[in-house]
């Protein structure tokens, strides 16, 4: 712009005579446009009129652009914005040159306008928000340049000094260069710590002279810059965890954190256990160096380690790095993890059966790994065993018996033993110890029954097994061991072991002997059974050896005599009616029962059609009356016949001689024979009337017919009385006594079934009136006398109860004549 000014002025030199007039005008920059600067025509000394007519104008080019005159007014108007800083830049002064041009003549005059400065322009900083990094350390007195501020005004309106925001730490400085620029510094004068103020902020203003100041600001951010000045510090110089003793592995336990006040690395903390931790911690602890979790490695067992110290580390990684130190308390807590167990201190002893109640029979102890509550052990039995648990020392028990045993009822018992703890939840344990009963003989061998009846028939082979006896012993081997015996006895003057003989390993009975039952109807076998145990015990058991008859015997003719001959003689007159009584046969069988039922019949006659025999008398008598033609000599056979199956007979034969004019004896005996019959009815009147009460009066209605017996009567009727034991005890007291007759009475048997009098029997038969008698005498006894024989029998039997029973033995029978 100046070179152009300059370039015209010397055109102007040049070309145009000059003026030597030389006008100024003063004028602020920044009028608006149409400002009048001044009135130029006038200054020029030209009339109004001919600013028109010699067209005044500008001539410079950076006249025109700026400024015009107005023709009608000859007043020079800003036609443009001056900016003083723009046209002139720093420079003191501002003068505009001009050039103004008249025609006619052509005249040339220079015009100076001088801008002055206005305070149009504040101060700036080029950067306005300054970053400042400080270290920490910087010691106070430390000085920091700072941007100066530019304001383009000059003179007074320019930069005149800097202000800062109010702080601790900096103090602003003001440093004028050489060339006059004020440049700012900050000093610090106190220490800065990032710890507690990593940043500042401050606040720098520029104030220019103006009126009023124009000001810029600028931020300045101080940074402060980290050292590691601080050392980590943990939240708790102590941690304090307590940890249960089943927690799982890898489990965090505790976590340790340290902080660093520092920045970046120096604040970055790695976590480490401390130098002298112990090979054992290393083992099961772990941490993890950048988060400082602490994990169990390996099971934890309350009973091998129950608290745990160490010291951690905390590492920064500045250089060189601080440290920070902590240690850690792990206390484990006990779990109920261990069952109780149970110890047999001596495996359990048998014990005998009759062991006194408290007998021990093991000992038994528990324990159990956890401690307090959940180490506590309670030992006890499952129900149902007669035994118990008592405590002796701490934790031991033994194990008695609490009632007596019986190895028959059981002869081993598992016993159950239950220990639990008290922890919550408890836990227990069970274990079973056998205990086994030892035997001891306490039980006899018992027979299968009480008493044993076996039936035998006479005369049946020695040798052949009678019955078989048995007895059960509960007891165990030795004591369950059982042999039998035969108990020693006099049968018939003969020792017992005669008659029988006993397998001593099963009880079977032999004989030894063939039976006769005429000589022996029962045997009375005493067998023992004794177990082998010490001492040993033994029971006796009864066999009643029934001998069953047989008809081996045949009847024996007893009259008429067969020993005078084999024919027997009998008499009788010519002059004998139908029914006389020839004679009598009279036999016995030693049979019994059936066996003995005799009957007889006329087998042969000379002459059939005069002679009959009683079926059951044997009485043979005439059936019509002898006649002159009958021959005097008679034969008759008669057979007698048991009932025996099969029959055995005999036969006797009886030579009668009918002689003429023989003197008849019979005449008593029919004299008497009415008043036989009469008695022998009024006994049966008797027998009547006691029978129709014996239900109630047995025993009055038996003496009385006793009394009536006893002195002479004869009846038709049987009468028994019978006497027995009810109990089993003394099978042997069987006592029979029998009125035994065919209608009237006959003999009189007393069956005594005493050991001692073992098939004795008494027998009082009553001896016949006469021949004709209805009565014979059969075997001679002690005593005839019936009473006798009674009393006899009850003074041997004292302390017997007594029980009659009277019966018809038989129906009674009548005399029939075949
Ligand atoms: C007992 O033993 C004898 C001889 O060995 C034998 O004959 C008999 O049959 C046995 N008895 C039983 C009941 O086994």
């Amino acid at each position: 712009m100046r070179k152009r000014w300059l370039a015209g002025l010397l055109h102007a030199l040049v070309v145009w005579s000059l003026t030597e007039a030389q006008i100024r005008y003063t004028i602020p920059e920044e009028l608006s446009e149409g400002t009048v600067v001044g009135n130029i025509a006038k200054d020029l000394d030209l009339k109004l009129s001919e600013v028109s007519e010699r067209n005044l104008r500008l001539a410079s080019e950076s006249g025109e652009r700026y400024f015009g005159v107005d023709s009608a007014k000859g007043e020079l108007v800003v036609r443009a914005r001056l900016d003083r800083e723009t046209l002139c830049g720093q420079s003191a002064t501002c003068l505009l040159p001009l050039e103004a041009i008249v025609e006619n003549p052509l005249q040339l005059y220079r015009v100076e306008i001088e801008i002055q400065d206005i305070n149009d322009n504040s101060p700036a900083f080029q950067n306005n928000a300054k970053v400042l990094n400080i270290a920490e350390s910087t010691a106070p007195g430390a000085r920091f340049r700072l941007e100066a501020a530019q304001d383009p005004d000059v003179g007074s309106n320019s930069l005149r000094t800097y202000t800062l925001s109010k702080n601790e730490h900096f103090a602003l400085d003001i440093i004028t260069e050489k060339d006059g620029t004020k440049v700012p510094q900050l000093i610090l004068e106190k220490s800065l710590d990032r710890e507690k103020q990593p940043t500042l902020s401050l606040l720098l203003i520029a104030l220019d002279g103006g009126k009023p100041a124009g000001t810029g600001t600028a931020e300045i951010s101080v940074h402060i810059l980290d050292i590691n000045d601080n050392s980590p510090v943990f939240e708790k110089a102590q941690y304090d965890a307590q940890i249960p003793e089943n927690i799982a592995t890898g489990a965090v336990v505790v976590s340790v954190k340290a902080l660093d006040k520092d920045e970046g690395a120096n604040s970055e903390v790695l976590y480490s256990f401390a130098p002298h931790t112990t090979d054992l911690i290393n083992s099961i602890f772990s941490i993890d160096s950048l988060t400082g979790d602490i994990k169990v490695n390996s099971k934890l067992d309350y009973e091998t380690g129950s608290s745990f110290k160490f010291d951690v580390i905390a590492a920064d990684k500045g250089v060189p790095p601080m440290e920070g130190l902590c240690s850690v308390h792990l206390e484990v807590l006990d779990i109920n993890d261990n069952a109780p167990e149970i110890v047999l201190k001596s495996s359990p002893s048998p014990v005998r059966e009759d062991a006194p109640v408290g007998t021990v029979v093991a000992l038994i102890s528990a324990r159990d790994l956890d401690t307090g509550e959940n180490g506590k052990v309670r030992l006890t039995l499952l129900p149902g065993v007669p035994f118990t648990l008592k405590p002796s020392i701490p934790n031991h028990y033994t194990l008695t018996t609490e009632r007596t045993l019986d190895r028959e009822a059981h002869s081993v018992y598992a016993v159950v033993v239950v220990a639990s703890d008290s922890g919550s939840p408890p836990l227990s344990s069970q274990q079973e110890v056998l205990v086994s009963v030892v035997d001891v003989n306490d039980n006899p061998p018992v027979f299968t029954q009480p008493f044993y009846t076996v039936y035998v028939k006479e005369n049946s082979a020695a040798g052949s097994i009678l019955c078989s006896v048995s007895a059960l012993d509960p007891d165990q081997g030795q004591n369950a061991k059982v042999l039998y015996s035969v108990l020693e006895s006099r049968v018939l003057d003969s020792p017992l072991s005669s008659y029988v003989y006993i397998n001593s390993e099963n009880g079977s009975i032999f004989s030894m002997s063939s039976f006769d039952y005429e000589k022996m109807k029962v045997l009375k076998v005493q067998v023992q059974a004794r177990d082998q145990g010490s001492p040993s015990l033994s029971s006796n058991t009864m066999v009643h050896v029934f001998i069953v008859d047989q008809n081996d015997n045949a009847p024996a003719v007893i009259y008429p005599s067969a020993a005078l001959g084999s024919v027997s003689h009998q008499r009788m007159p010519r002059s004998a009616k139908a029914g006389h009584l020839v004679t009598k046969v009279t036999a016995v069988d030693a049979d019994s029962g059936h066996n003995a039922w005799i009957s007889y019949r006329l087998a042969e006659a000379t002459d059939a059609s005069l002679f009959g025999v009683s079926f059951h008398t044997g009485e043979v008598r005439t059936k019509r009356s002898v006649s002159e033609q009958d021959d005097s000599s008679q034969r008759l056979l008669i057979e007698i016949r048991d009932n025996g199956e099969p029959a055995q007979s005999s036969t006797v034969t009886v030579e009668v001689l009918i002689e003429d004019g023989f003197h008849e004896p019979v005449s008593e005996s029919r004299q008497k024979s009415p008043e036989l019959n009469k008695r022998s009815g009024r006994i049966t009147l008797y027998l009547i009337v006691a029978l129709a009460s014996v239900s109630s009066l047995c025993l009055m209605t038996f003496f009385i017919l006793l009394v009536k017996c006893a002195r002479g009567s004869r009846g038709g009727s049987s009468c028994c009385i019978r006497r027995s034991d009810s109990g089993y005890k003394t099978p042997n007291r069987n006592l029979q006594i029998q009125l035994n007759t065919d209608g009237p009475i006959k003999y009189v048997e007393v069956l005594g079934g005493d050991v001692m009098s073992q098939s004795q029997s008494f027998g009082s038969y009553l001896s016949p009136m006469s021949e004709f008698s209805d009565f014979t005498l059969v075997k001679p006894s002690s005593t005839t006398d019936f009473t006798d024989t009674l009393n006899v029998l009850d003074a041997s039997l004292p302390d017997s109860t007594w029980t009659f029973e009277c019966q018809q033995v038989r129906e009674s029978q009548h005399l029939d004549f075949v």
